[in-house]
């Protein structure tokens, strides 16, 4: 039977199990995995949607996930409760189960080989600060957190320890655990940081069964940015559709599920192609009249914004039509409409 998130309860653990064995007789330190190869030992940071849905793959890929912490620890905990059932439910005997923490018991964290931290951004310099802090007598693990924006230069109080850091980005987007550690498997995953960190991020990447790839730390915030034009703001675009179909008439409901083949294939589209040869319609036409009679039907207050996107994205498509060879004349009137919004 699927798992979801409705069925985990939160299940006590006992720190105090932790706390009394030895670094050196620890079970989970570099444990065996199915295979007989050997995998570091895991503490994730940050148990929201891809820290659990991480904590999920890494698991199911022969890591031990030892250590989960949350800012309120009983999210943490819930976490936990629904890493244990995932373990339980899949083949093999389940795993120990992780130990919890809130954000006020960092210092308590186990030794592991990695610690994964997949708080929010804006949380990861503090981590780091706190953890450099705390772990006084570590040294020589290995620190990588997830963000898409940031480079491991965020985790510099930790580089200036003696910690080997770096950042591992998968590239998809997670709404919630279970969905997101299936779509971890096969991934394409940005990653870059410390010699070590680096090839820790890579194997991670492998055993994940997906692809990774690297880019110059400064060009990380850039690199973000291209991902959230492909993701987050084409669910945006797609809710300005949304709105313009409902203002036709359809249900939201109606109006998302008649444009789902129309994503579809154009999604199918850009796998077969680059953005040039897939880009079809209106603008790849040329067709100057359609558009005079988008720019009036948008032209209501209400859809405002819409008719801003509609122009821009206009003016972008038009310089794909360009390099396909659309009638140059044709082409400029067509800007010129665009750029006047007079009909
Ligand atoms: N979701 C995605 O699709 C996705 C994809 C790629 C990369 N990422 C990256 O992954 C990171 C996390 O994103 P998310 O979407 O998973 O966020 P999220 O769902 O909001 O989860 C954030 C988690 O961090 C915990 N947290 C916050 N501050 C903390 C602190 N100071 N110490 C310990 N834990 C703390 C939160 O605890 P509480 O639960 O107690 O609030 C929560 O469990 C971000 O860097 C993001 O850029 C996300």
């Amino acid at each position: 039977m699927p798992l979801s998130l409705a069925d985990s309860r939160p299940e006590a653990i006992d720190l105090g199990e932790l706390r009394a064995a030895k670094t050196s007789d620890c079970p989970w330190r570099m444990i065996k995995s199915d295979t007989q190869k050997t995998k570091p030992s895991v503490a994730v940071l940050g148990a929201g949607r891809l820290g659990q849905a991480f904590a999920i793959a890494l698991q199911s890929s022969g890591y031990s996930v030892v250590a989960l912490a949350a800012r309120r620890r009983p999210n943490a905990e819930k976490a936990a409760a629904l890493l244990h059932k995932v373990s339980a439910h899949s083949a093999g005997k389940p795993r120990p189960k992780s130990v919890v923490f809130g954000a006020n018991q960092l210092g308590e964290l186990p030794e592991t080989d990695l610690v994964l931290i997949a708080t929010p951004d804006d949380a990861i310099l503090e981590t780091a600060q706190r953890l450099s802090s705390l772990w006084k007598g570590r040294k020589g693990n290995t620190v990588l957190h997830t963000s898409g924006a940031l480079s491991s230069e965020a985790l510099a109080p930790l580089a200036a320890k003696g910690f080997q850091t770096g950042s591992i980005h998968p590239l998809i987007s997670i709404s919630e655990p279970l969905s997101g550690a299936a779509a971890l498997h096969g991934a394409f995953f940005c990653v870059e940081g410390t010699g070590k960190a680096k090839r820790l991020a890579e194997a991670i990447v492998r055993d994940l069964g997906g692809h990774s790839f690297t880019i110059k730390p400064e060009s990380k915030a850039l690199y973000h940015a291209a991902a959230v034009m492909t993701a987050p703001h084409l669910t945006a675009l797609v809710d300005l559709a949304v709105e313009m179909l409902s203002a036709c008439g359809l249900s939201k409901a109606k109006a998302q599920q008649v444009f789902m083949p129309l994503l579809e294939s154009t999604v199918n589209n850009l796998k077969a192609s680059n953005p040039q040869q897939a880009l079809t319609g209106t603008f790849a036409r040329g067709d100057i009249a359609t558009v005079r009679r988008h720019l009036a039907a948008l032209s209501g207050k209400e859809l405002a914004d819409a008719l801003a996107v509609y122009k821009l994205l206009g003016l972008h498509s038009l310089r794909l039509a360009e390099k396909n060879g659309l009638d140059a004349k044709l082409l400029g009137e067509i800007r010129r409409v665009l750029r006047s919004g007079r009909t």
